[in-house]
């Protein structure tokens, strides 16, 4: 039974100081498996969260002060740092941090760009022939009003820079494409954002996430996961940053994996090494799985998250030895493995379950006390990964929306889901909230 603890002590050295950037449940995911490499001798987290203090030091510096955070670097001497939010990849820390001769992990502000710009990535996609919904892209408010007027609804109406997954608007009627053009183009409510807009077509399909690390010349792919990005049952209600995940997805077969490690991923790191832009890190492309083939519906240069909780309980290769190679340009050379149930070697699935606060994704209070944790994870094969938590004197207390991720693993997804919905009646805190229909759908599509 793995727990969330620190790992036991090997004989190994353990040398390396590691800086993980970022203070969500996916930073804890990847600092809980940096701890269990030999290798790790010490884990900072910036600014990190109450969970990531169990397991390392939080350091008081935000995420997008990259100065600041390179300053700490250079000072503590740090072997590593991992870039895992979309913020500071945007605004250049890879590119400062190698500026400066330091080591780090993630893509470069320029390869990043096939996220923090809606704009770029979509004209990307066409120029390289890669599957994604009919586009156009606009600058100018009345322009883009009249080409909406002339469309068949529903559109989709995206904001072409980061907007903490807010930014994109399906559209039922020319009357809600109208407020979405307004919103972006003329209130600025996503700031410089919304200056520029995608429209596209709208598609339909189960969507899902898929992952690839890269070297910038070659790529190993991640098992199929799937997001729940809805706040309600059943997808309803508003868009979140994501109330849970499953992997692998059952209903994705290794034929199909392989089609979109082909026309999606291989194509992708290609174009990109060939346009001199190559891209390191993690490639994670949201897939609608259309009638016509599966679809590029955006790219995220960086691991998804809660994805990244699910996937962090399949991972079996030391994470250290993978950043290593990406960083080193020889991840051909280096075997990645996801972990298979003994004796035989079958499938494992893992699943997390957000727990946010009441309110979330609009307004929340903070400061609930949480209880109930050690309990949850006495039972077995569950694993707590922290987002919005900090210890405040002895108490664990909220400090977000999205709170922790209650993550499993079993032999199928029934079972995986089931042990994580059971470790979630130990936990309590005023106001919590979560779906409890994760992994539903997929289930149903394979019935
Ligand atoms: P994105 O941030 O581009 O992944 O979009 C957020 C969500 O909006 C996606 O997870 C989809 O559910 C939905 N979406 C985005 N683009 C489209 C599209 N062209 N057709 C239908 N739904 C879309
Ligand atoms: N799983 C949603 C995201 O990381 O963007």
């Amino acid at each position: 039974m793995e727990n969330n603890k620190l790992p036991p002590k090997t004989d190994q050295p353990r040398a390396e100081k590691i800086l993980i950037i970022g203070s969500g449940g996916r930073e804890h995911a990847v600092g809980w498996k940096v701890a269990q490499s030999p290798r790790a001798r010490e884990i900072y987290f910036a600014p990190g969260n109450g969970g990531t203090q169990k397991i390392g030091i939080n350091v008081d510096i935000k995420a997008t002060e990259i100065e600041k955070l390179l300053s700490f670097a250079q000072k503590e001497k740090i072997d590593l740092t991992v870039a895992l939010p979309d913020d500071p990849l945007a605004l250049g820390i890879v590119d400062e941090f190698e500026k400066a001769g330091l080591r780090i992990w993630g893509p470069t502000k320029a390869a990043a760009k096939l996220e923090w710009s809606k704009a770029f990535s979509k004209d990307f996609m066409k120029h390289h022939g890669l599957p994604t919904a009919k586009f156009e892209i606009f600058n100018d408010y009345n322009t883009a009003k009249a080409y909406v007027s002339r469309q068949h609804m529903p559109i989709v109406i995206k904001a072409s820079g980061l907007a903490l997954g807010k930014g994109v608007v399906i559209c039922q009627t020319p009357r809600e494409a109208n407020e979405a053009l307004e919103n972006m183009m003329v209130k600025k409510v996503f700031g410089e954002s919304g200056g520029t807009v995608v429209i596209e077509e709208f598609l339909t399909g189960p969507e899902i996430s898929i992952h690839a690390f890269s070297d910038g010349k070659t790529y190993k792919m991640f098992p199929s996961s799937q997001d729940h990005k809805k706040i309600g049952e059943n997808d309803t209600g508003l868009n979140t940053g994501g109330m849970g995940t499953i992997a692998p997805v059952p209903f994705v077969s290794a034929e199909s994996m392989n089609e979109m490690a082909r026309d999606v991923v291989s194509k992708t790191i290609s174009a990109m090494a060939d346009m001199q832009n190559q891209f390191s890190g993690v490639l994670y492309p949201g897939l609608m799985l259309t009638e016509d083939g599966p679809k590029i519906l955006e790219y995220n240069a960086r691991f998804g998250d809660p994805e990244t909780q699910t996937y962090m309980r399949l991972l079996d290769t030391d994470i250290l030895d993978i950043f290593d190679a990406c960083i080193d340009k020889n991840l051909d050379k280096l075997e990645i493995k996801w972990k298979k149930s003994p004796p035989a070697g079958g499938q494992v699935f893992a699943c997390t379950i957000v727990l946010a606060s009441d309110g979330y994704p609009e307004n929340y209070e903070k400061g609930k006390i949480i209880s109930g944790i050690d309990e949850a994870e006495m039972q077995p094969d569950i694993v707590i990964f922290h987002a919005g938590t900090k210890i405040v004197r002895q108490d664990l207390t909220t400090n977000g929306g999205r709170v922790l991720g209650v993550s499993a693993t079993g032999k199928t997804l029934e079972e995986a889901l089931a042990k994580a919905y059971k470790a979630i009646e130990k936990i309590s805190f005023e106001g919590m909230q979560y779906r409890k229909d994760i992994g539903k759908k997929a289930l149903e599509m394979i019935k």
